[in-house]
């Protein structure tokens, strides 16, 4: 639908029926091909005959401007804010704005469009964002005023925020231009097209099938050995407290084959380590492809509130494929659902060593009636006997979880059971949040938000100081083993190497020349050392760098469960 708002030149979708998707990176002269002979502004505003709205349901995008060109010769200034989701979808939306003849630049000054990615399931997350924008109203209207005003700052704001606040967004902040949803990153060279005629663009339609499989993200940090791929999209679980279904719509996985690409791609031009991005990614689900195996059902004590999902290739499937692309790449996954974790998941993290075995088991209460009212889908029973099974399977796997303090209703008993959950558990990595009310979620619309501030804030205190004690006591207990550390880089203060751990943990050591099959030689970034932990503090380890190795040396002497039993 187009509206023409109060003769604002507003641009707007709002329609769910509205189908036309690029599925290509069209070029931009493509596009004005497309459109040439659709209807002009001139012929919407005769139309629309002074009404203030005119609705339309244009067969393709309707409309460019003719200086579209001039935008597309911009330089674009990232911002990136949230979770790891929002680093590999800004990747994927500077491939798209690169295909366009967009530049981009690390300097504030030499931009021309500013895109901050947003993330909105905390206040305070947007709080931070507000304040950038602060920022970036002054910088444009500096701009303005300056002899550069001829190229006027154009600000986009994309992801989640974009599409919680929509319009409100630059009703609220009249500097903004451009406001795209997560899902509407294909058409943001046509938005900042409009933008150079003085327009304000909004696209914040969901979809049911938009994936970006057939863009290749391309990477901010071209030098760092690791990257981020999206596996899938948007999440159907409706936790009570999360506006992510909302921000990101419908969970659609992507293509088995595309992902499988990308990481050979990845794999090919150097990168040691990929970790797998979704909101719930162990409950991917490729229907593309046919499979033989029979569905497997939810462990006891688990419940969705979506009908169960059949046929297709399964999270096994994908994370057997994707770890043979090469064994000495590294894979991660994050974040995932406790209630996807059938045997066959773990079975196959367990035998592939290239599969770190770190295993994110968001938990977000200890008390069975904060769940319920969470509508997690499990109750503190089920949770801690999936932990138990979790270890069973792969033996020495580290845990991390999500946790919220101060839920609507929460009481100081219930509060405990979260304490005493993270007592049974042992964490090696945690994220402890206090609880945020949204609005949208279930409950905004049901509960009240009745604990405090200065009780949640106290809660998260001692939900902190719990985990910071008993990680140190997990590190302390790694003083002598040896770690597989891939190697990152350099630490700027210190010169320090710095590289990560099967559990994600940082390790530091300093350079020196080890041997290696080709005799003694320094460590660069990619490389896999194998190095003894000399000290340890809550978030980071130090060691001795020993020697050169691979994932299949390392582990060829002593398997992963043999080394974490041994303690070698
Ligand atoms: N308030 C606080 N934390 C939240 N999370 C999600 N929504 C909220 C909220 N409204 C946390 C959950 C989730 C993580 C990504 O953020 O713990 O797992
Ligand atoms: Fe939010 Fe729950 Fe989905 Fe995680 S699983 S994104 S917490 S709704």
């Amino acid at each position: 639908m187009l509206f023409l708002q109060n003769g604002k030149r507003f641009l707007r979708y709002v329609s769910a029926s509205y189908k036309c998707r690029c599925k290509s990176n069209a070029t931009l002269s493509t596009l004005k091909n497309k459109i040439q002979h659709g209807p002009g502004l001139k012929e919407f505003i005769e139309e629309s005959n002074g009404i203030s709205e005119v609705i339309t349901h244009p067969p393709h995008i309707p409309y460019l401007p003719d200086n579209i060109q001039n935008i597309s010769k911009r330089k674009v200034y990232f911002d990136v804010y949230g979770c790891q989701m929002n680093l590999n979808d800004t990747e994927i939306v500077w491939s798209i704005l690169k295909n366009e003849g967009f530049e981009k630049t690390e300097i504030e000054e030499d931009a021309d469009i500013f895109l901050v990615m947003t993330c909105a399931i905390r206040e305070g997350a947007e709080t931070k964002i507000w304040h950038r924008l602060d920022h970036l109203r002054g910088f444009k209207n500096r701009r303005a005023a300056s002899k550069n005003r001829n190229k006027p700052v154009k600000i986009g704001i994309l992801g989640c925020m974009a599409e919680r606040l929509k319009e409100k967004l630059i009703e609220k902040e009249k500097s903004v231009d451009v406001v795209a949803g997560p899902d509407s990153y294909r058409d943001l060279p046509r938005l900042l097209a409009l933008t150079e005629n003085g327009q304000t663009a909004v696209n914040v339609l969901l979809s049911l099938d938009e994936t970006y499989a057939d863009v290749v993200p391309v990477r901010l940090n071209q030098d760092s050995i690791s990257a981020f791929i999206s596996i899938m999209r948007g999440c159907d679980n409706m936790c009570t407290y999360c506006i992510v279904p909302f921000t990101r719509g419908r969970e659609r996985s992507r293509p088995v084959s595309s992902i499988v690409d990308e990481v050979r791609h990845l794999s090919d031009s150097g990168v040691k380590e990929v970790t797998l991005l979704g909101q719930n990614v162990n409950s991917y689900r490729d229907i593309t492809e046919k499979t033989e195996k029979n569905d497997t059902q939810l462990a006891e004590g688990f419940k969705t509130v979506y009908k169960h999902k059949k046929g297709g290739l399964r999270f096994a499937d994908l994370l057997d494929k994707v770890s043979s692309v090469n064994p000495e790449m590294r894979i991660r996954f994050t974040a995932a659902h406790p209630k996807d974790f059938p045997d066959e998941v773990l079975q196959m993290i367990s035998e592939r060593p290239n599969i770190c075995k770190l295993l994110h088991l968001p938990a977000q209460s200890g008390s069975s009636a904060v769940l319920e009212r969470m509508r997690r889908g499990y109750t503190r029973e089920a949770y801690l006997r999936l932990a138990e099974r979790v270890r069973d399977v792969i033996p020495g796997v580290g845990l991390s979880t999500d946790m919220i303090c101060g839920f609507c209703g929460e009481t100081d008993e219930e509060f405990e059971e979260t304490l005493s959950l993270m007592e049974l558990v042992d964490y090696n990595v945690a994220f402890l949040f206090p609880y945020s009310m949204r609005e949208k979620t279930t409950a905004y619309r049901r509960y009240k938000d009745d604990v405090p501030e200065p009780v949640k804030k106290e809660r998260h205190h001692r939900m902190l100081e719990l985990y910071r004690r008993k990680c140190q006591k997990l590190n302390d207990a790694e003083i002598g083993n040896i770690h597989l550390v891939l190697v990152e880089g350099v630490v700027p203060k210190t010169g320090q190497i710095l590289g990560r751990n099967e559990f994600y943990i940082k390790v530091l050591f300093d350079q020196t020349e080890i041997p290696s099959e080709s005799g003694m030689r320094g460590v660069k970034p990619g490389d896999y050392v194998g190095v003894r932990i000399v000290a340890a503090k809550c978030s980071s380890l130090s060691g001795v760098p020993l020697y050169h190795t691979s994932i299949r040396e390392f582990y060829k002497e002593y398997s992963w469960g043999e080394r974490a039993a041994l303690r070698v």
